[in-house]
């Protein structure tokens, strides 16, 4: 079968559906009749793809650009609806955009405003716009040098999901996107985790299981989304892992990827858990023991504790000077907690960086 499994998301602008194919030759199919459509793709992708994609990028007009930083701001934005402006492209068309995340946010928002909104079609191509970012509807774009300052919400009208693009993606950006695997499997249940640890440990990071991976993953997801779309209170258990994990990537300049920094933001936030009685040392203790085979080889050092402590008040979450964490009791049970930036949580964070 071309098309082995969906998954239907509830969204308030529209439900959809995420197609898994198996193979290249059937996104066309997955993606069904589209009349007017431009292609906004990843240009690396294009690079890479060109010749087994030629009946998506023969037949519509092709945008590449560099999946950069530097791209995904008002700039980048402005340039790709210059495009869609020179092409003609009118209300009825559909942006058909084909790669990861920094692809799908300068997308997204582009559809969101160009006619005051059009449709889009997803194609993800790196591990963690599969298992997490093409649900969920949110964007982020930086401005002036910070990230994801700028957004808007609006929902893909399909997700074409084929995990044959990871066969080229690179080994950082495969375990990147195995941080919000984590997160995602404990944001589920024990048994998610477990399914996860006992297919990575046997069968490696590309296994022939991946595929149940991210469906697993973009099920515990939807389940979140579909309660609480626009992020009014229970979708905030997504940024699990996210307020260090943060801090994280900004102290070493980006130097540790995305998800190895959540990966090691949840261990974290798991420890100071701990240390406050609300999560049991059996449950850090294997966790902690998955995140160091898996995740602490992609990290070179351990951060300066005031640089890693002074990089959170920055945190978007925070409320009156306090810092906000998503705090894991166990598997399947995430909190939202507010934290005194006191002794005893500098101390906590001492004890992890020791640790490591
Ligand atoms: N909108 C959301 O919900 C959301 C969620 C998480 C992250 N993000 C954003 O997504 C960005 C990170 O996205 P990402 O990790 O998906 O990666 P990415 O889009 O940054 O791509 C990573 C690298 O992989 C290359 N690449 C992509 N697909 C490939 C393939 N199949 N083969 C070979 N190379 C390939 C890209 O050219 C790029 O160099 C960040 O800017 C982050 O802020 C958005
Ligand atoms: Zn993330």
């Amino acid at each position: 079968l071309p098309i082995a499994d969906s998954i239907r998301i509830r969204s308030g602008s529209g439900d959809y559906d995420v197609l898994f194919a198996s193979d290249l030759a059937s996104i066309a199919e997955g993606l069904s009749t589209m009349d007017k459509a431009v292609v906004v793709i990843d240009q690396t992708v294009h690079d890479l793809y060109r010749e087994r994609m030629r009946d998506l990028l023969d037949r519509y007009p092709c945008y590449p650009l560099p999946a950069t930083e530097e791209e995904k701001t008002l700039q980048g934005v402005e340039r790709l609806l210059g495009f869609l402006q020179e092409r003609q492209c009118g209300k009825e068309s559909t942006l058909v955009v084909v790669g990861g995340g920094i692809t799908q946010d300068i997308a997204t928002i582009s559809a969101h405003i160009y006619y005051r909104g059009i449709r889009f079609a997803f194609v993800p191509t790196t591990l963690l716009s599969m298992a997490d970012s093409c649900i969920g509807a949110k964007c982020g774009i930086n401005l002036h040098g910070f990230k994801n300052q700028i957004g808007v919400f609006h929902s893909p009208s399909r997700v074409v999901v084929c995990t044959r693009f990871l066969d080229t993606l690179s080994a950082i950006d495969v375990v990147s996107g195995y941080g919000e695997i984590v997160k995602l499997a404990l944001t589920g249940s024990l048994a998610d985790f477990e399914d996860l640890e006992r297919t990575v440990d046997r069968e490696g990071l590309r296994g022939e299981s991946l595929p149940r991976l991210i469906s697993m993953a973009l099920r515990v997801k939807q389940a979140v989304i579909e309660e609480d779309e626009y992020e009014k209170d229970l979708r905030r258990i997504l940024n699990y892992g996210h307020t260090f994990g943060h801090a994280l990537e900004s102290v070493t300049r980006h130097a540790v990827s995305h998800g190895v920094a959540v990966a090691w933001g949840l261990d974290l936030v798991n420890y100071i858990a701990v240390a406050r009685g609300l999560l049991g040392q059996a449950h850090f203790d294997r966790i902690h023991a998955f995140v160091r085979r898996h995740f602490s080889p992609h990290m070179s050092s351990v951060p300066d504790l005031d640089d890693l402590i002074a990089a959170t008040r920055r945190d978007k979450k925070n409320r009156a000077g306090r810092l906000t964490l998503i705090l894991l009791e166990e598997p399947g049970r995430l909190k939202v907690h507010y934290l005194d930036y006191d002794a005893s949580l500098r101390e906590t964070v001492a004890a992890y960086l020791r640790l490591a």
